[in-house]
């Protein structure tokens, strides 16, 4: 083992040694190496006289660039646009990221969590935690309605094995089944990584403040157990919230500071949050109870995430993350985020409002959904995939089959006033198609 990841290793270990039992085989090797980054960062603060460090090309101080390129870019210098950002991302656009975060999360303030380390989009984030926590065979724990890609990225690319449980009883989450899930995990394997995504990805739910007490003190109860839990919230859609019911602050909050043997990991980007899909800027940060920010521990994992970063993508876009980290500056950021919640929310409401027709119910029973960008459909009688195809070819209306039974709407790309010709057509489409 390299001496720099031994060396985090033994600060992790001395604050909590919960959480470097928590880390996989290549988590416990990684370090961020003393090499080219780190000598060019010395160089930029000592070398007064000539910096011959790294392989980026200069001219008279500035980022050696060509017209075509800057002519896009008005308002952002070479500098802040074509240089490499560092592998953890930029300095500013960190705080920046965690000044939000405390914003939309009260509850965090005064809390120990890490920095958030910038990753290239959340995709990127969460093959990071797959990467850190888990060996091949190592469970992860999801429900049974899940964001297609957690395969490639968990079981795929990491053989992860993937265990899921029931997501909906009735009109709520099916917490009784969470719970029992998660401690048969526990009982077998003494360590479980557990993923959470809300606003979720097809369902478009959100939990409200009693299911989500119910996970977290879940999650709790399996730390006590004696297991060691990494809990990761994925919080992609974060902040679309169109009733009362969605708790309004990320689960990661119910999951710091709780035991020892809880990690919480927050995975989250600007990709639909700030509307920004192909910049690719993404975030990842810990927490572990009772260590205050600043730690080593947290000092370490970020290193640990940011050598798994140098040795893949390297860095993640700079001019990406100039524009993210402008944007959050701006004074107006927050009601202009406003002004396009107001907008999904309307598309929500006016959803809600189409499938209350009861001449939909032959065909459909709509899942319960509060939030995000998706609702879904509970196809009767036919199949959600030949109703997909059907509707496509024959009415060239696109809609995601997630199952055999269950097709997702993105109402997010959907004007108000088109919302009821899609469910009309839809429902035309289901009536050609059932016996
Ligand atoms: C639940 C969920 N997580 C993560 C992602 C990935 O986001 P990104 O585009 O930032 O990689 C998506 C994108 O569709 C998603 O639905």
């Amino acid at each position: 083992m390299n001496p720099l990841a031994r060396e985090l290793n033994d600060d992790i270990a001395a604050t909590n040694p919960h959480v470097l039992d928590m880390l996989s085989e290549l988590g416990r090797e990684l370090y961020f190496p003393k090499g080219i980054l780190t000598q060019s960062a010395e160089a930029k603060e000592w070398a007064h006289r000539y910096n011959a460090t790294i392989g980026t090309a200069m001219e008279d101080g500035v980022a050696m660039n060509l017209p075509s390129v800057m002519e896009h870019l008005d308002g952002i210098s070479p500098n802040e646009a074509l240089l490499y950002a560092p592998s953890q991302g930029l300095a500013e656009l960190r705080q920046e990221w965690l000044r939000k975060t405390l914003l939309d999360n009260p509850d965090l303030v005064g809390r120990g969590m890490s920095l958030p380390v910038v990753t290239n989009g959340l995709t990127h984030g969460l093959s990071l935690v797959a990467e850190l926590f888990l060996n091949p065979g190592d469970v992860l724990l999801l429900p049974d309605m899940i964001w297609g890609n957690y395969r490639l990225i968990f079981q795929v690319r990491r053989q992860a094995a993937l265990r899921q449980y029931p997501f909906f009883r009735g009109q709520g989450m099916d917490t009784p089944a969470f719970r029992e899930a998660l401690l048969g995990v526990c009982r077998e394997r003494g360590k479980v990584v557990v993923l959470l995504n809300f606003p979720n990805n097809p369902s478009g739910y959100t939990p409200d403040e009693e299911e989500a007490d119910a996970v977290a003190d879940a999650l709790v109860e399996a730390a006590e157990s004696g297991a060691n839990v990494v809990a990761v919230t994925d919080d992609a859609y974060y902040g679309l919230f169109f009733d009362d019911s969605a708790v309004r602050q990320s689960l990661f909050t119910k999951l710091v500071d709780r035991h020892p043997r809880l990690l919480a990991v927050k995975a989250d980007a600007a990709t639909k949050e700030v509307y920004v899909w192909g910049l690719r800027v993404g975030f990842l940060a810990f927490a572990a109870a009772g260590v205050p920010s600043g730690s080593p521990l947290y000092t370490a994992l970020e290193k640990k995430t940011s050598g798994a970063i140098r040795g893949t993508i390297s860095n993640a876009s700079m001019l990406s993350q100039k524009i993210v980290c402008d944007a959050l500056r701006r004074p107006d950021f927050f009601e202009q985020r406003r002004r396009k919640a107001v907008l999904m929310k309307n598309r929500a409401d006016e959803v809600k409002r189409v499938l209350e027709d009861p001449r939909f119910a032959e065909a459909w029973t709509p899942y319960p959904f509060n939030s995000g960008y998706f609702m879904c459909l509970r196809i009767h009688r036919i199949n959600a995939e030949d109703l997909r195809l059907h509707a496509l070819r024959k009415h060239g209306v696109g809609t995601i089959s997630v199952s055999d039974t269950d097709l997702r709407i993105a109402f997010s790309c959907l004007e108000v006033h088109q919302i009821r010709d899609l469910f009309e057509i839809l429902h035309q489409a289901w009536r050609e198609l059932a016996p």
